[in-house]
């Protein structure tokens, strides 16, 4: 399967970090945080990549990622997305031609994870797959409304609900078929009132055909787009490669 990083937005909540350059490319502990979904990719056995950019530093990335070969990718291009704030939806709907019709694996950059997702993506057929994870800070997110009493059953997704109808957070990993190309073209910016095309209204496409699968995804993950997030993410990474604080603060 292919595989689809969304690195586009001007990520104006780490003003002024990103400034200078792009979110993406900001360090979380020894890597670029754009590393990471590359290689969440990689471990899945996705060898061909789109990344999608925006934004003023968007011919930054080509210096950190070049051809994409020391990564172990066969193949990698970009597309840049001509409104930095245009959505999820609205960068991965850049992705049409390379999906060439076929199913594709979707990943935020700014999402670091080790969960390993080759299963799921070996086993997909159609449809859509997506990712849950259990947070203590629901708000920030997508969230899944499940059904009262099979409680395996999404019957809705939220984007950042202010009352969270359960503490699940949709992470920013999709596995999607074809018809993700036609649910984009459907998709109303003020879907969610910030002017964006969301993927949750994608995925709430697809939760109305029935067509929505959910699978919980196992081992780390967090968003790296606030500052404290960040923070996180450079110490839980650090943390994992062996960083001990040697004077103890
Ligand atoms: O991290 C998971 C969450 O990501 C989900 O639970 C939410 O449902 C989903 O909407 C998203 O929420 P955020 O508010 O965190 O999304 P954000 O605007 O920070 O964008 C996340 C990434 O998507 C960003 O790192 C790059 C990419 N992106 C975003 C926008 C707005 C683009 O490529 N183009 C864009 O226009």
């Amino acid at each position: 399967m292919k595989g689809v990083i969304l690195a586009g937005g001007l990520a104006t909540r780490l003003y002024p970090l990103t400034f200078a350059t792009n979110k993406h490319l900001l360090p979380v502990y020894d890597k670029p945080m754009i590393f990471y979904p590359i290689q969440t990719l990689v471990r899945a056995g996705i060898t061909e990549v789109l990344v999608v950019v925006s934004g003023p530093h968007a011919g930054h990335f080509i210096q950190v990622l070049k051809n994409g070969k020391e990564f172990g990718l066969k193949h990698m291009e970009f597309a840049y997305q001509e409104n930095p704030k245009g959505g999820i939806a609205d960068a991965l709907s850049l992705a049409e031609d390379f999906a060439d019709g076929k199913p594709i694996t979707v990943i935020l950059g700014d999402n670091t994870t080790d969960a390993d997702i080759s299963k799921p993506v070996k086993e997909f057929k159609k449809g859509a797959l997506i990712f849950l994870k259990k947070v203590p800070d629901p708000k920030r997110f997508g969230v899944p409304r499940f059904d009262k009493k099979d409680k395996t059953k999404i019957i809705e997704i939220i984007e950042k609900p202010k009352n969270p109808p359960s503490d699940y957070a949709v992470t920013g990993l999709y596995i999607y078929d074809n018809q993700v190309f036609d649910f984009i073209k459907k998709c109303d910016p003020n879907f969610a009132g910030r002017g964006e095309l969301e993927i949750t209204q994608v995925n709430n496409f697809y939760l109305k055909k029935n067509e929505l699968n959910w699978t919980e995804l196992n081992g780390y993950w967090l968003d790296a787009g606030t500052f404290d997030t960040l923070l996180l993410a450079n110490i839980y990474w650090a943390k994992k490669r062996g960083f001990k604080n040697p004077s103890n603060f």
